[in-house]
């Protein structure tokens, strides 16, 4: 059975953070509500060995798992990268999440850990080899957690290449800020003037559609639960502003601000959870969580004017968010 070692970091605030090796995933994030209790506002299971069972596999829900080497779809099998070709797996006609074996599901090693008077940070790594899932060249990937004494979680991922390659990575949390129930009640904000047209596959067809007078117009915070929506699997264009994008609860007090230098979001909300261990056996409603998966655009390698997402051997891929903690005043 596959070893899996979990580590807790703190903050000066007692912030908590819970990683483990499968995957680098974040399986917890205690912060304190407006009642100075401790939430998790991520959902995660019980345990790091429920991550590897297949009750919960079969599920594919990437719970706070890191995902490559790309992340979202890819519409084509075989891609030419550096005039080469290469044949990605496929299933369901598209390529999803790095593949059949993605980074998820692969263990991770140790780095580092440091844990100062204010600040904690951990930095795991992964070899992804060269044609694994398809991809060329030997990708090296290293991810730091880092718990900051202004009460935010920082991911950045680096990642080296010895052959041109394809690379987009991202942090698959689901945000739920009463740490239960739903997030419909839920406000949130994103600075995207622009989302992504896709197909009945949610593949993009290529057209950056405005988000005037539609369901996708989060410029303005707004209550998740409102007539327009229909829950989000959707491809935010970030703007140019700072802050990409805000998500408060009024019942918790608990706000979150998201920061990161990449192109886009990826917000999705699952209507349900099917009955899974979770974490401190909290029970889910419909529209559990929201994910805000930044990353680059999907399938960009069928689309030469999206920001292109190869990375050449004297590159080094670098991609940090940032998530960020207060209580709102009533
Ligand atoms: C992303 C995808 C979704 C789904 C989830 C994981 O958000 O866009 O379609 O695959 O990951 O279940």
């Amino acid at each position: 059975m596959a070893v899996i070692n979990t580590y807790t970091l703190k903050n000066k605030n007692n912030f908590e953070l819970e990683v483990s090796t499968i995957g680098a995933t974040i399986l917890g994030l205690k912060v304190p509500n407006k009642y100075g209790d401790f939430i998790n506002v991520v959902v995660g299971l019980n345990s790091a060995l429920d991550y590897i069972s297949e009750d919960y596999l079969e599920n594919k829900l990437y719970l706070g798992a890191t995902v490559g080497r790309y992340a979202g779809r890819i519409s084509k099998k075989e891609l030419i990268i550096a005039s080469k070709k290469y044949i990605i797996h496929h299933e369901n006609n598209i390529h999803l999440h790095g593949g059949e074996n993605g980074f998820d599901k692969k263990t991770w090693v140790v780095e580092s850990i440091e844990e100062g008077a204010t600040t904690s940070q951990i930095t795991l790594s992964y070899l992804s080899k060269h044609l694994e899932e398809g991809y060329p060249g030997n990708l090296k990937i290293f991810v730091t957690y880092t718990l900051t004494d202004k009460n935010s979680l920082k991911i950045t991922y680096r990642a080296t290449t010895d052959k041109t390659t394809i690379v987009n990575l991202t942090n698959h949390s689901y945000f739920n800020l009463n740490g239960e129930g739903s997030i419909l009640n839920h406000e949130l904000l994103i600075n995207s003037d622009f989302y992504l047209e896709v197909d009945e596959n949610l593949v993009p067809s290529g057209k950056l559609n405005s988000v005037e007078k539609t369901r996708f117009d989060y410029k303005l915070k707004k209550r998740i639960k409102n007539i327009n929506f229909k829950g989000l699997d959707d491809t935010f264009v970030l703007n140019k502003s700072k802050l990409k994008a805000e998500i408060t609860s009024e019942k918790s007090g608990v706000k979150m601000k998201v920061y990161t230098n990449q192109p886009a979001i990826v917000a999705y909300t699952p209507k349900k959870f099917k009955n899974l261990p979770f974490k401190e056996n909290v029970k889910y409603a419909d529209y559990p969580a929201i994910c805000f998966e930044t990353q680059h655009f999907p399938d960009a390698p069928s689309n030469k004017h999206f920001p292109s997402t190869e990375l050449n051997p004297s590159e080094t891929y670098l991609n940090e968010t940032t998530f960020e903690f207060s209580i709102v005043k009533e």
